[in-house]
C-alpha cells in the first residue's frame, strides 16, 4: 500500500515524475530524506484571529505533531477555515458546511495516511467529523476544550450562560451600565470553548462517546497541561492508525450514534448537537428518527449538574471524572460492543477506567438530576415535521400552555418591535418567530426570543417562545425550536397571524396551532415563495440545505 508523500500524486500522466517533483518540493521545507519516507500525518489547524475559542491552537499543533514525530511518523499541519461563533455574519451555522467540505476534500486531496482534527467553537467539530467520515481517512478528533470560569463579586462567570444571565438582569433595570461594563471583561477570560454544556461542550461529549476522541479528552479544560499530554497522545494515537487502520466509517456506526443520543440527553446538552449529529450520522446513512429520539428522551435521565440546566461548569465535570465517569453511569444502556479509535471497544475502555466521581456534578443513575433526559421532539399542525424542545432548560409551568400568538414576520421585525412600550403583549402569550430558518437566513440562534422589555421589567422571566431558529447551547427557557418546515419554505409556522391560539403539550409532545387546517391551507397558498440569491456560496447553500430534521446538510453531501 503506498504510504506517505507518494499517496494521492498529482497527475501530470508520469508517476514517478509527479513523485520525485513532489518530494523535491517538500525538500524546500527542510525535511530530511528520512522523514520525507515517512508515514505522513495531517493536522487540521483551525486557528484564526476571528476565534477566540480557538486561541490555544499553536500549542495543541505542536504536542500533536510532537506525538507523530515521537512515533516516527511526519506531522503536516494544514489549515482549513474556522467558525468563531460569534464573529460570524449572518450566522456560523450557514458556513459548518463549507468547512466540512473544505476539511472532506483538504483530508482526500493531501497526501496524508492519518489525520488529526483540531476544533473546539461550536460548529467547527461538527464539520470537521462530517468531513472525516465522508473522506474516511483513519482520524482521531482534538478538542480545544472548555474555558476555565471568572469571578465577579464572589461568584463564578461562565461564557455564555452567564452572559444571558447578566444581560436579562441588564434589561430589567436590575443590572446598571458600569456593572454590565465590567462583567463584559468577567465572562471569557481564558482560551477555550464556552465553559458551560453549550453546544461546544455537547459536541466534545458526543466525540468521545462515538470513539473518535481520545477517553477523557472532552472536559480537560483548554488551560489545562493535561489537555496538550491528550493532544500528543492523539499524535500517537494517529501513528498507530496507520499501522492498523480503523476507519471514521467503522467508528460512527448506528450504536455509536445511538450511545451519543443517549449522552446528549444525560449531559443535558444542546439541542443544536441534535442537529449536528444528525448531519454527522447523515454522512454515513444513518437516519435520526425524532420517534427514537423521544424514546430514547424518555429513558435516559439528566445526570450531569451543569449550567445552563444546572449548576456547574465544564471545568467541575472534569474534576468529577468527566465523561468516563458519565458514561460508566450509563453502561446499563449503552452499545458497549461499538469500536473506538484506538481500538477495542466501548465496554473495554470503560473496563480500563477508575472509578472517581464526585457525585455532586454526576449523579448517580439511580438519583438523577432529573428523571427524563433533556431533549425531546415535538409534531403537530404547527410543525408536522418536528420541532425541538429542551425540557430541561424550561420551566415547568409552561409545558402544558395555551395562549394567544404574538407575531414577529422575521429577525428585523423583532428587533424593531420587541422592546415597544405600545406592543400587545401579556406573559401568558406566545412569542412567534418566522422566517428564521435554515433557507430563509441560516438558521441563526435567535429561538431565544428576548423576554419583551416591558414584561422584563415587571419581572417576568420566561415565555413560551417559537420559531424556525435554534437556540444557543448555552440559553435557557421554555422554547420551541427547529420549527419543520420553516416558514419559508410554506411550512405552517408561515400561516400563524397574530391573536391565533396555540397549544404547547410537553406531556403529548405535541405543538398545535389551534386554527383549522382549511385555513391554515388558505393562508400559505397566498404567500410569495422565498427569493434565491444568484450567486456564490449562498445560492448553493440556498439550493442544498436540508431541514433541521435531516441534520441541515447539503442534499448532495448525505451519505456515503
Ligand atoms: Fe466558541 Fe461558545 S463561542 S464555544
Amino acid at each position: 500500500m503506498k504510504k506517505g508523500l507518494s499517496n494521492g500524486l498529482t497527475n501530470y500522466g508520469d508517476r514517478e515524475f509527479a513523485l520525485f517533483l513532489r518530494r523535491s518540493f517538500a525538500r524546500s521545507m527542510g525535511q530530511s530524506e528520512q522523514l520525507l519516507d515517512a508515514p505522513v500525518v495531517g493536522i487540521a489547524a483551525t486557528g484564526s484571529g476571528f476565534n477566540n475559542c480557538h486561541r490555544a491552537m499553536p500549542e495543541l499543533v505542536e504536542a500533536v505533531s510532537r506525538g507523530v514525530l515521537a512515533e516516527g511518523g511526519m506531522p503536516r499541519v494544514f489549515p482549513t477555515i474556522s467558525l468563531g461563533e460569534v464573529f460570524l455574519n449572518p450566522t456560523s451555522m450557514k458556513f459548518r458546511n463549507l468547512m466540512a467540505m473544505d476539511t472532506e476534500e483538504m483530508i482526500r486531496a493531501q497526501p496524508m495516511d492519518a489525520v488529526v482534527l483540531i476544533g473546539g467553537c461550536d460548529k467547527t467539530v461538527p464539520a470537521q467529523l462530517m468531513g472525516a467520515l465522508s473522506a474516511d481517512v483513519p482520524a482521531v478528533q482534538v478538542v480545544t476544550g472548555p474555558m476555565s470560569t471568572g469571578r465577579h463579586k464572589g461568584e463564578r462567570l461562565g461564557a455564555c450562560t452567564d452572559c444571558r444571565r447578566f444581560w436579562a438582569r441588564f434589561r430589567s433595570g436590575d443590572v446598571d451600565e458600569g456593572e454590565i461594563e465590567t462583567v463584559e471583561g468577567r465572562l471569557a477570560t481564558t482560551a477555550g470553548t464556552c465553559a458551560v454544556m453549550g453546544t461546544a461542550s455537547s459536541m466534545a461529549c458526543i466525540a468521545e462517546t462515538l470513539g473518535i476522541a481520545l477517553p477523557g479528552s472532552a472536559a480537560i479544560p483548554a488551560v489545562n497541561s493535561e489537555r496538550l499530554v491528550m493532544a500528543e497522545a492523539s499524535g500517537r494515537l494517529a501513528m498507530a492508525l496507520v499501522k492498523k487502520p480503523i476507519r471514521p466509517s467503522q467508528i460512527i456506526t448506528e450504536k455509536a450514534v445511538e450511545n451519543a443520543l443517549r449522552v446528549l440527553m444525560a449531559i443535558g446538552g444542546s439541542t443544536n448537537a441534535i442537529i449536528h449529529l444528525t448531519a454527522i450520522a447523515g454522512r454515513a446513512g444513518i437516519k435520526i428518527s425524532y420517534d427514537r429520539l423521544n424514546a430514547i428522551s424518555d429513558e435516559t435521565p439528566v445526570l450531569v449538574d451543569l449550567k445552563p440546566v444546572g449548576e456547574g461548569y465544564m471545568e467541575d465535570l472534569y474534576a468529577a471524572g468527566g465523561m468516563p465517569a458519565v458514561l460508566r453511569e450509563l453502561k446499563p444502556l449503552l452499545h458497549l460492543d461499538a469500536l473506538m479509535v484506538e481500538g477495542g471497544t466501548l465496554g473495554e475502555r470503560l473496563a480500563r477506567d477508575g472509578d472517581w466521581v464526585d457525585r455532586r456534578i454526576v449523579h448517580e443513575f439511580a438519583k438523577p438530576v432529573s428523571q427524563n433526559g433533556g431533549l425531546i421532539a415535538l409534531k403537530g399542525s404547527l410543525a408536522p415535521d418536528g420541532a425541538i424542545f429542551k425540557r430541561a432548560a424550561a420551566t415547568e409551568s409552561l409545558f402544558e400552555h395555551e395562549g394567544r400568538a404574538v407575531v414577529f414576520e422575521s429577525l428585523e421585525d423583532m428587533a424593531a418591535r420587541i422592546d415597544d412600550p405600545g406592543l400587545d403583549v401579556t406573559a401568558d402569550d406566545i412569542l412567534v418567530l418566522k422566517n428564521a430558518g435554515p433557507k430563509a437566513s441560516g438558521m441563526p440562534e435567535a429561538g431565544y426570543l428576548p423576554i419583551p422589555r416591558k414584561l422584563a421589567q415587571q419581572g417576568v422571566k420566561d415565555m413560551v417562545r417559537i420559531s424556525d431558529a435554534r437556540m444557543s447551547g448555552t440559553a435557557f427557557g421554555t422554547v420551541v425550536l427547529h420549527v419543520a418546515p420553516e416558514a419559508a419554505v410554506g411550512g405552517p409556522l408561515a400561516a400563524v397571524h397574530n391573536g391565533d391560539r396555540i397549544r404547547l403539550s410537553v406531556r403529548d409532545k405535541r405543538i398545535d396551532l389551534l386554527v383549522a387546517p382549511e385555513e391554515i391551507a388558505r393562508r400559505l397558498a397566498g404567500l410569495a415563495p422565498l427569493q434565491a440569491p444568484r450567486r456564490g456560496y449562498a445560492a448553493l447553500y440556498h439550493n442544498s440545505v436540508t431541514q433541521a430534521p435531516q441534520g441541515c446538510d447539503f442534499d448532495f453531501l448525505a451519505g456515503r
